[in-house]
């Protein structure tokens, strides 16, 4: 596991932009799985100005999502399918049929998860999965609880995390369920960067130097072969 501890947020997302960039030069079919969330603006906003500057290519690269919340509309200005349109794609010469995201609005969400994890499978697996985590250890939606989850499923979200993402659903509406990767596709990507601005210092210590269990879903990183942690000081 490699560490960065960065000053600020600024910096965090310098170097994990600079991470995720070097990844598609060596490799411009890429597959990146990508995160949402307030964590990775900064990276999407470098990686965008790179493009914009004729620096860096996204037209081979491919895209998977680790979570969406379920029941909302993709054009939902919630949804991480818009949010990913709003951050990035839009802002990049990738080709939007290979962005995906799991559907929120499938009626079938256990075909859903079984179609995602295929997708992902036969995309070859992840090459670079970029993770934020939550105050409770999730990573995707992978909440806290007595077992890992290995496929991509549908998820209740927990109190914690529903407290920490209502400040998006500012009229309520917060959806209660999400559909995410689960943890087999995250530890099989081939690498992984995870990021953690200042707020989330006192769980990833215990993410980093606690047991490994399911009740800190991102302890498992501790198994994963090649992770790269980037933290911010404030
Ligand atoms: C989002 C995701 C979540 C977030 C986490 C941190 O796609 O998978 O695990 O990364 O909830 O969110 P922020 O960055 O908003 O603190």
């Amino acid at each position: 596991m490699k560490l960065f501890f960065e000053t600020d947020y600024e910096k965090m997302s310098r170097r994990a932009a600079g991470i995720i960039a070097a990844q598609v030069i060596n490799r411009p079919k890429s597959v990146l799985g990508l995160a949402t969330g307030s964590s990775p603006l900064g990276i999407y906003k470098l990686l965008a100005g790179w493009n914009r500057a004729g620096e860096l290519d996204f037209s081979k690269v491919t895209t998977v999502n680790l979570d969406e919340y379920y029941g909302l509309e993709p054009t939902h200005e919630q949804s991480y399918r818009r949010f990913m349109n709003d951050n990035l794609f839009n802002k990049i010469n990738i080709d939007k049929a290979r962005t995906f995201v799991p559907d929120g609005m499938a009626k079938d969400f256990e075909k859903e998860c079984a179609d995602y994890d295929g997708l992902i499978e036969a995309l070859g697996g992840i090459d670079l999965q970029l993770l934020g985590i939550g105050y409770n250890g999730h990573i995707g939606f992978n909440e806290p609880g007595d077992s890992f989850e290995a496929a991509t499923h549908r998820v209740k979200l927990t109190e914690s995390t529903m407290a920490a993402n209502s400040r998006f659903f500012p009229d309520g509406g917060m959806p209660e369920y999400a559909l995410t990767m689960g943890m087999r596709a995250i530890m099989g990507a081939r690498k992984i960067l995870l990021i953690a601005g200042a707020e989330k210092a006192e769980i990833i210590e215990r993410a980093v130097k606690g047991p490994v269990t399911p009740a800190v879903p991102a302890s498992l990183l501790q198994l994963h072969p090649d992770v790269t942690i980037v933290t911010a000081a404030k």
